[in-house]
């Protein structure tokens, strides 16, 4: 087990910023928006530990994908150890987004800031595509309604902090989360909007698996809880393989897209149709959003993926109103298909004391939720769930 001097020094610098016009993050222009760099002290003590080997090639790590995606019976070592301490400073790259009146003039839902936590494979434009922001932008629309929205790149993406890709994972970014909810409660990172009257988390995928797992360890955490792309039905094992991984900082675009000082634990998808593959559903998606997608797509941790499996979901304690929402052919997710009733029996088993939940199937839609034709009709049972809840 690595000892943790040897952690804290495979922790790599935060890139730093090079032009402005290229780093400007998008802002919505219905909204009032600001960015923040967010200094946080992490601390768990259910951290997982990487207990195999360190690949330095893409053969190394097709090997590791083969057995991780063989039947448990093969009896191949699990790389996984734990729990163990981890601690660090980080930083965390977060937009507060609000309607342009501020507090007091927007009506009924004033006062609701939602945390949104995006998935593998994506940074926080997840939910702010600068792409036909009428048709996919999350902010925008949720703005448009009256909420606010702080949404935020999680460790090793984007403009927060790297970590070694063989320890990032979800234990830690679980303790990031509910330390961003505990300062936005406060007031903290929200602008001149003041004190939000409720925090909801929002999420995508592994953005939904934390809030969910967040929620099942400190239920006063939020008021409320959206969890999109997110079911109990995935085929891990076999997921692991469709993903087609590739180490992201020998991919061809890693020096364009700084990658290129991340270490060997960093993965992703080999091309647009490993994306299409995974996220998207034909016919419902057009070229040139998943080109979009695929452009601005995020490398992520093996332990990040690895981790999911070592969390507990049952929120028994939380009481809040809950609302899953899925796409009806979501792979990674739902093995291809969510319907059958697979995804509402273990959500609200999960979340026996909800005073409101609902389980929401998509159309004709895949994972990548966002950026699926008529992706506002999702956007849209979000805010009306909220408002009929009183959030
Ligand atoms: C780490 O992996 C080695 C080799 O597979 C194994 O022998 C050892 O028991 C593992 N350590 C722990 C703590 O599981
Ligand atoms: C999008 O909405 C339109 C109009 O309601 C409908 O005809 C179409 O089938 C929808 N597309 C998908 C993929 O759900």
């Amino acid at each position: 087990m690595p000892s943790l001097a040897l952690l804290a020094s495979a922790v790599l610098a935060v890139s730093g910023t090079t032009t402005a016009t290229f780093n400007k993050i998008y802002h919505p222009e219905n909204a009032v928006c600001v960015d923040y760099t967010i200094p946080l002290s992490v601390a768990t003590d259910k951290a997982l530990s990487w207990n195999g080997t360190q690949w330095s090639d893409n053969f190394g790590l097709t090997d590791f994908v083969s057995m991780a995606g063989s039947r448990p019976d093969a009896g191949f070592p699990v790389p996984i150890t734990g729990p163990v301490d981890y601690k660090d400073d980080v930083e965390i790259s977060g937009t507060f987004c609000s309607p342009m009146k501020g507090l007091g003039d927007v009506g009924e839902s004033g006062g609701t800031v939602l945390l949104a936590s995006h998935g593998l494979g994506f940074d926080k434009g997840y939910w702010n595509s600068e792409h036909k922001p009428e048709d996919y932008n999350f902010v925008q629309f949720a703005v448009s309604q009256g909420y606010a929205v702080f949404f935020y790149d999680r460790l090793g993406v984007g403009k927060s902090s790297k970590i070694s890709g063989f320890m990032n994972q979800a234990p830690i970014q679980i303790n990031i989360l509910g330390q961003l909810s505990a300062a936005l409660k406060t007031g903290r990172y929200t602008g001149d909007y003041g004190l939000p009257k409720s925090v909801v988390l929002l999420g995508h995928s592994f953005g939904s698996f934390l809030s969910n797992a967040l929620l099942a360890l400190e239920p006063e955490s939020a008021d409320g809880a959206i969890l999109t792309g997110l079911a109990y039905n995935s085929l891990s094992n076999v997921q692991i393989e469709a993903f087609n991984l590739r180490i992201a900082a020998e991919q061809k675009e890693a020096m364009m897209r700084e990658w290129k000082d991340l270490d060997a634990g960093y993965v992703t998808w080999d091309d647009i149709y490993g994306n299409v593959n995974n996220f998207f559903k034909a016919p419902s998606y057009s070229l040139e959003t998943v080109e979009y997608a695929e452009k601005n797509k995020q490398p992520f941790g093996i332990l990040e993926f690895l981790s999911i499996s070592s969390l507990s979901f049952e929120a028994p304690n939380f009481a809040g109103p809950v609302m899953y929402i899925a796409g009806e052919y979501d792979f990674p997710v739902c093995a291809g298909y969510c319907g059958g009733g697979i995804l509402e029996k273990p959500a609200k088993s999960f979340f026996s004391a909800s005073r409101a939940f609902e389980a929401h199937l998509v159309p004709l839609t895949g994972h990548s939720l966002n950026f699926h034709e008529n992706a506002t009709d999702g956007f849209r049972l979000v805010t009306q769930f909220l408002k009929n809840n009183g959030l």
